[in-house]
């Protein structure tokens, strides 16, 4: 029986040397090593061998086995070089690579940053997941309070812990670090229960913002949005702000630009409405600069929460901010 596996092993080996193309090495394949190969055939035969030879038979078989199928995988690889090589073709055009692009969210709120950087704001960021505390309490939320009711977001399994529901969390944080006078802009997503629509989803983009120093007044938070405005849509920019309630800010405002969308004519962007609510705002509550650690007798401050999706849509002129998040690349590949 050794025999004849050193038999089949040299003349299974002798004809793959001169075996080139895959058609070939498959229909060695299938008569060496397949069902109905030599070798499976020996190898089904140990049962009937004298019990004292099976193991040293059934060792150099199977053996014999792996080198074989080690021989053809070397075959095969070097037969699929060949094909890789003689396929080359240098006078074709190349395949274009799919380059990636900024997704239109982040191009705009990099096109915020830059707006904000002139006017004098460096750029923090605050974590996507928050303690009751910095998200509420110490915005002037307290348990109790209705505003909360809004906000209700995704809860972890620690009862104070959650995902959070604005960028205003990072007032605090901000405040705390660096102590005033301070500008800066916070970005980043935020988590809430809205009912989806043309304008509202159950996570955005925010970018919180605020200038705290002395003397900082209503008419400064007026002037940075309408700079922005002015600086991402251009002079012909339309927006009319008016009063609002925010616990965290007093007075409070909101700001709302003309639907590019529609031209003003009313459409599901702008609730049929020809305005898109975009930055609410307001001047910092005393209670929330002594939570960050300022004196409210030395140092005033602004503050608004732009909605950079909304700002997005209003920029593209798209219909639909929850377009943004269905990561289509047919509609991703437009901007
Ligand atoms: N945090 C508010 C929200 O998400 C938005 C907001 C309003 C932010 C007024 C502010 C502000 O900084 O002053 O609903």
């Amino acid at each position: 029986m050794l025999r004849t596996l050193q038999e089949l092993e040299k003349t299974a080996l002798d004809r793959l040397a001169t075996t080139e193309s895959e058609e070939e090495l498959a229909q060695w394949r299938r008569e060496v090593l397949g069902r109905g190969g030599e070798l499976t055939a020996v190898l089904r035969s140990l049962g009937s061998l004298p019990a004292d030879q099976r193991p040293v038979v059934g060792r150099r078989a199977n053996e014999l086995k792996r080198q074989l199928q080690a021989a053809l995988d070397g075959k095969v690889e070097a037969a699929r070089h060949v094909v890789r090589e003689r396929g080359l073709d240098v006078t074709l055009p190349g395949r274009r690579p799919a380059a990636g692009r900024r997704h239109p969210i982040t191009a705009t709120r990099k096109r915020m940053q830059a707006a904000f950087g002139q006017m004098g704001f460096q750029v923090f960021e605050g974590p996507e997941v928050e303690t009751d505390e910095y998200n509420f309490a110490l915005l002037n939320m307290p348990a109790y309070h209705p505003a909360r009711d809004s906000h209700d977001t995704f809860y972890t399994t620690r009862p104070d812990v959650l995902l959070r529901t604005h960028t205003s969390p990072g007032q605090i944080r901000v405040m705390r670090e660096t102590g005033a006078p301070v500008r800066a802009v916070v970005p980043g997503m935020v988590y809430r229960y809205d009912q989806p629509d043309a304008s509202h989803n159950w996570m955005f983009y925010q970018m919180e913002g605020f200038a705290i120093g002395p003397g900082i007044r209503l008419t400064d938070l007026l002037g940075a949005i309408s700079g922005l405005a002015r600086l991402l849509l251009g002079e012909q920019a339309q927006i009319r702000f008016r009063g609002h309630y925010f616990p965290f800010t007093e007075p409070s405002i909101e700001t709302d630009m003309q639907c590019t969308v529609c031209g003003g004519s009313g459409c599901r962007l702008c609730k049929e409405s020809g305005w898109v609510e975009v930055i609410p705002g307001g001047m910092i509550h005393p209670t929330v600069l002594r939570n960050g650690g300022i004196d409210p007798a030395r140092h005033s401050g602004f503050a608004f929460g732009a909605g950079v999706d909304r700002i997005a849509a209003l920029w593209y002129r798209i219909p639909d901010i929850r377009l943004l998040y269905d990561n289509d690349s047919r509609f991703l590949e437009q901007f």
